[in-house]
């Protein structure tokens, strides 16, 4: 589903990306484990089910990106409507974006997608991967952050929680963090939500950028500011004219996200 070209860009920006948001604390350790693993790291799927999201060589890093991508919009939207930017640092959002799903890489002795040999399971269920049962069953989230700590790079309290909890309600056991009964239990920042809303958007975003393995649809190129800035501003003068609701003032806060 995507070029040689294109995984091997995605794997140049990936390392850049992480260059340049992290320290040399990070880094020094950060580097030598994805250089290590490197090839299984380009070319692995981001999901096993052709239906569900990236399940193709190159996928992880692809969704890993569009992660990274979707929560720095998100960003701009909570701190422009208000939200309190101050309980968690833009590192912390890009560290979680960038390693939520380490897990899906497996343990390092262990890939966690394997190719099926099985036609039927590929035909009729869209599973174009299995799991390897030979490695110890666990959440990919767990996984992540036990690869973290594997390698040695320290996780402060947000990162740890973010990833832990960003597959949001659709993980039963999140409803702890989702669904406090009491004020005193309640998520301290929004940072584990914003990254559920990055996660969720980049895959849906996927599924419909590929939503039939015969048929690609696009080049993996989330949309990007200038094409949502031209889209905005088109639907800007439509949408004044006809629906006197929505005012040119609140389109311009709309706009305002894809200026910075
Ligand atoms: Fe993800």
């Amino acid at each position: 589903m995507l070029s040689a070209e294109k995984i091997q860009s995605n794997w140049d920006r990936y390392i850049s990306e992480i260059n340049s948001c992290f320290s040399n604390k990070r880094t020094d350790i950060l580097l030598p484990f994805l250089d290590k693993y490197k090839e299984r790291l380009m070319m692995m799927p981001a999901a096993a089910r052709n239906w569900h999201h990236s399940a193709f060589a190159g996928g992880y890093v692809d969704h890993v990106l569009r992660v990274f991508d979707c929560s720095n919009h998100l960003f701009r939207i909570w701190r422009t409507m208000g939200g309190d930017i101050s309980t968690y640092t833009v590192e912390e959002m890009h560290f979680a974006a960038l390693f939520h799903d380490l897990g899906k890489m497996g343990q390092q002795e262990g890939e966690y997608y394997q190719p099926n040999d099985s036609q039927w399971h590929i035909d009729k269920l869209g599973q174009v991967y299995k799991f390897n049962t030979d490695i110890p069953a666990m959440k990919i989230p767990e996984r992540s952050l036990f690869l973290l700590q594997e390698m040695g790079v320290k996780v402060t309290q947000n990162e740890f929680i973010t990833i832990k909890i960003h597959d949001g309600l659709y993980d039963d056991s999140n409803k702890f963090y989702f669904m406090s009964g009491q004020k005193e239990t309640r998520l301290r920042t929004h940072l584990p939500l914003l990254m559920h809303q990055a996660d969720h958007m980049a895959a849906q975003i996927e599924f419909e950028l590929w939503d039939n393995a015969s048929n690609p649809k696009s080049t993996s190129k989330p949309a990007n500011a200038s094409k949502g800035d031209k889209t905005l501003r088109t639907a800007k003068k439509i949408n004044t004219k006809n629906n006197p609701n929505l005012t040119n003032a609140t389109l311009d806060v709309i706009d305002s996200f894809f200026k910075d």
